[in-house]
């Protein structure tokens, strides 16, 4: 049998996921600081939530839901994203007011495999639903912008815009499909089965950028009240110090986006998969999900894009220490172990009756920082403690090991 996962996923695995275990706890101690709680939702749903969530229109229902029959013919979709089910859980739940979820997990697009383009991909995600201010989507995008910027991806820039209220949209769009329709012969043939189905999509066509360029963009045609909130959000990131960019041809690749939408650049990867995030205001999903008007903005950022633009940091093992068990002592040497991990400090040991000496270079093969030997001084409470950089190895009391371990 063919052991190499199946096309477009990955098996995460050590070094390469100690970078991957970084993010992760980033996300989960940002988001826990900005006041989100964890939200888990199935790993599939319903067909028809992400046909009227996403829209039948887009590219990722139209050609990338991963579908299937289950054994009582219902029609499930593995999710493509996160947003249309925590809408669907917030309705389902029953909730009333503001909600904050944050999550993280793998989502499925059957894509055309590539760097930063898989198929299976872990997204981090957060959502607000319940609110329609402004200033919450001012703090989605700091939220984001704070944990790009803690786990090191280099060089990111955050475009912003808004597509107005629902009928800013409807009305843009007329004016967007005659303004295609009179160049159209000028369009490549992907942007002209786009504009028949999802005509602000061409907008993100790069082949057709230069025909695009003088476009009319949403911003021009907003209603004075969507106008006066995309100014607040960009108002309330001067003042959190969040640089960003405007870009008035940012559309996203969802149907339910109404007034702000985001996304975050890593200038330095390749301009096909260079968006690490994106998010904007979902105000009009609850009603297209069944038909209960409930706002929201979010924002779900690519893990397998931001190890990448991290440029794999070789991160180390993040064992401190290693303990090790003079003859006739491995189960003292347990019982250091289990003490020192119940204390909280990150150890490993040496199973299977193994010589001191095999012990010891099994340790110093695992790049560990301490060596901590157990044996006769056990029963007057001392190991033997050696720093292997530097050699110096000294008798410690049991009690004392893990204040030396801390940084
Ligand atoms: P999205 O822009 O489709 O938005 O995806 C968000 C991020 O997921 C992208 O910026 C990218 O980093 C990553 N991503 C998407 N597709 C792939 C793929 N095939 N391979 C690797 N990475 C990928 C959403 O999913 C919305 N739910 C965001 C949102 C939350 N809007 C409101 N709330």
């Amino acid at each position: 049998m063919n052991l190499a996962p199946p096309k477009g996923t990955d098996d995460i695995l050590s070094p390469d996921s100690r970078a991957w275990r970084r993010v992760l706890r980033s996300w989960d101690s940002w988001s826990e600081r900005f006041g989100f709680e964890l939200g888990m939702t199935p790993l599939f749903e319903a067909t028809e939530l992400f046909e009227r969530g996403v829209g039948e229109s887009t590219e990722v229902v139209r050609k990338q839901m991963y579908t299937f029959e289950d054994r009582a013919g219902r029609s499930l979709s593995l999710r493509p994203e996160g947003t249309a089910s925590f809408v669907r859980a917030y309705l389902n739940a029953g909730i009333r007011g503001v909600w904050k979820a944050s999550y993280s997990g793998p989502m499925f697009r059957y894509e055309k495999p590539q760097k930063g383009r898989r198929r299976q991909f872990f997204q981090v995600g957060a959502e607000v639903i319940g609110t329609e201010s402004p200033e919450v989507d001012a703090e989605i995008i700091e939220l984001a912008y704070r944990f790009l910027l803690d786990v090191g991806v280099p060089a990111v820039v955050v475009e912003i815009n808004s597509l107005g209220d629902p009928s800013d949209r409807s009305a843009y769009e007329a004016v967007l499909v005659t303004w295609l329709n009179d160049r159209i012969d000028r369009l490549c043939a992907d942007s002209v089965e786009t504009l028949a189905i999802n005509p602000l999509r061409v907008l993100d066509c790069k082949v057709c950028r230069e025909v695009t360029m003088g476009a009319p963009t949403p911003v021009e045609m907003m209603s004075p009240t969507a106008k006066e909130a995309y100014e607040t959000v960009k108002q309330r990131l001067t003042l959190l110090d969040v640089p960003y960019r405007e870009n008035p041809r940012l559309v996203r690749g969802l149907d339910y986006y109404t007034r702000t939408a985001f996304e975050y650049i890593a200038t330095g990867l390749d301009a096909a998969q260079n968006a690490v995030g994106g998010g904007g205001r979902y105000d009009g999903l609850g009603e297209k999900i069944c038909g209960r008007a409930v706002p929201g903005v979010g924002v779900a950022l690519g893990i397998d894009r931001i190890i990448l633009a991290m440029g794999d940091p070789v991160l180390p093992p993040s064992t401190e220490a290693f303990v090790v068990a003079a003859p006739g002592f491995s189960d003292e040497a347990a019982i250091v172990v289990s003490r020192l991990r119940g204390e909280g400090s990150k150890v490993e040991t040496v199973f299977g009756g193994r010589s001191l000496n095999a012990q010891t270079k099994a340790a110093a093969k695992t790049a560990v920082a301490v060596i901590i030997t157990v044996g006769e001084g056990y029963a007057q409470g001392q190991v033997t403690y050696r720093e292997l950089r530097s050699g110096a190895e000294t008798q410690v009391s049991i009690e004392e090991i893990s204040q030396c371990l801390k940084p």
